[in-house]
């Protein structure tokens, strides 16, 4: 009893710890001017209007060339490249 008590608390207390780490929404403007200009400035994104399909696609086209995004990242980035440059 006393044992599978610890362990629940051990479970609750890491589900804290990855809801802690989750928890600051991800930045996509940010992510937009920080990883996307080693190679070109971000500014080549800003100037072009996609819908949220062609903004994955060139997205994951980047980083197949080289873009550092994790899954999460690649998500917020084209959610805020959809709704802020749109056709
Ligand atoms: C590792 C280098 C690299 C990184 C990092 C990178 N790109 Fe690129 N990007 C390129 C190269 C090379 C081209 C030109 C060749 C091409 O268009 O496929 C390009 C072209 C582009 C273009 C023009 C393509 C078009 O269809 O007009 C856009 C827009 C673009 N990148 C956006 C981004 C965004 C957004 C990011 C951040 C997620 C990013 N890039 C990160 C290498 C990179």
């Amino acid at each position: 009893m006393k044992k599978s008590l610890i362990a629940l608390s051990a479970i609750s207390t890491l589900a804290f710890a990855a809801s802690a780490i989750a928890a600051p929404a991800i930045d996509g403007a940010k992510l937009l001017d920080e990883r996307c200009k080693s190679c070109h400035v971000s500014a080549r994104a800003k100037m072009l209007k996609k819908n949220k399909a062609e903004w994955e696609a060139l997205v994951n086209r980047m980083v197949t060339k080289g873009a550092k995004l994790s899954a999460s990242e690649k998500t917020a980035l084209v959610d805020h490249l959809a709704k802020n440059y749109k056709p």
